[in-house]
């Protein structure tokens, strides 16, 4: 069977703070459909690979290939434009404004309006609004009842695990090409970890194709089509969950002794 086509590819990328390199020499690929995860021990440049991708970082050195074209060095919102979201390891929400609010917030690359636009207002700046009302409505319908229930809650009175679903909510809004996922458990107790993993399973379902940090290992391996895994910024191995799992180098950098005989 044919492969589906590349999305996201790395070639050589490189990036060091000072004397350190967080980041070396990587080359991986997500393909469309996939759920692919980056996993390594803390510090192993999980999160940076995340910061150079959608462009708070430029690259020391590299290629960041998106739909074909080479985006190392885009601004965010260039980046976003491209169809690129992302969530971040600790929660960015607006805590002020309601749930409802903060995924519109993740349609604005879609809406074109501009100031000038919001001065003036013509219909079809109101249609479209309607519409992204609508959309965020639907969005936050499909990722469950209570979050649906709670639109017009300002994020922060939102239990923590529903704060984390907002976030995923908000990166869904624009509707990207690419979902990239910074540890969206972190914090969970294993009951909402297991039902948030559910969820981004019926996420992807739904035709979205996820790059996901995760440290919560059986997570990981239940959940993904392929695994790279980092150490010190290198890549020390790729593949599937059961090609990762035996693998002897990642067993030390990252599982432990115990893991190999359990
Ligand atoms: N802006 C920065 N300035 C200096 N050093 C940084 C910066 N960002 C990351 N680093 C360093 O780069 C290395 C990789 O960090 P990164 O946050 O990418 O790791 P990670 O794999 O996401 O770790 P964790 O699992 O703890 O989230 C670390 O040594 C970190 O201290
Ligand atoms: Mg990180």
């Amino acid at each position: 069977m044919a492969q589906p086509p590349v999305l996201l590819e790395t070639q050589a990328l490189t990036r060091s703070f000072g004397g350190l390199t967080a980041v070396d020499n990587l080359d991986f690929v997500v393909r469309k459909d996939e759920i692919v995860s980056l996993i390594g021990p803390n510090g192993a440049g999980k999160s940076t690979v995340f910061n150079l991708i959608s462009g708070i970082y430029p690259p020391t050195a590299g290629r960041i290939l998106f739909k074909g074209v080479n985006i190392a060095g885009l601004k965010p919102d260039r980046v976003e434009r491209q169809g690129i979201a992302r969530t971040f390891q600790t929660l960015r929400l607006f805590a002020n404004m309601t749930v409802l609010e903060n995924v519109l917030v993740g349609f604005h690359s879609r809406l074109k309006s501009n100031v000038i636009e919001d001065l003036i207002r013509p219909p079809w700046v109101a249609r479209a609004e309607r519409d992204a009302v609508e959309e965020a409505r639907q969005l936050l319908r499909m990722l469950g009842q209570r979050l649906y229930t709670q639109q017009e809650f300002r994020a922060a009175d939102l239990a923590y695990a529903d704060r984390r679903l907002l976030e995923l909510a908000r990166a869904m809004a624009s509707q990207p090409d690419l979902l990239m996922l910074d540890e969206p458990t972190a914090g969970m107790n294993p009951s909402e970890a297991a039902d948030f993993m559910e969820l981004i399973r019926r996420v992807h379902d739904r035709g979205f194709t996820i790059l996901l940090i995760e440290h919560n290992l059986s997570v990981v391996m239940g959940v993904s089509q392929r695994i790279t895994v980092l150490d010190y910024g290198l890549k020390i191995s790729e593949g599937t969950p059961d090609e990762v799992r035996r693998d002897e180098r990642v067993i030390e950098a990252y599982l432990g002794r115990k893991a190999a005989t359990a």
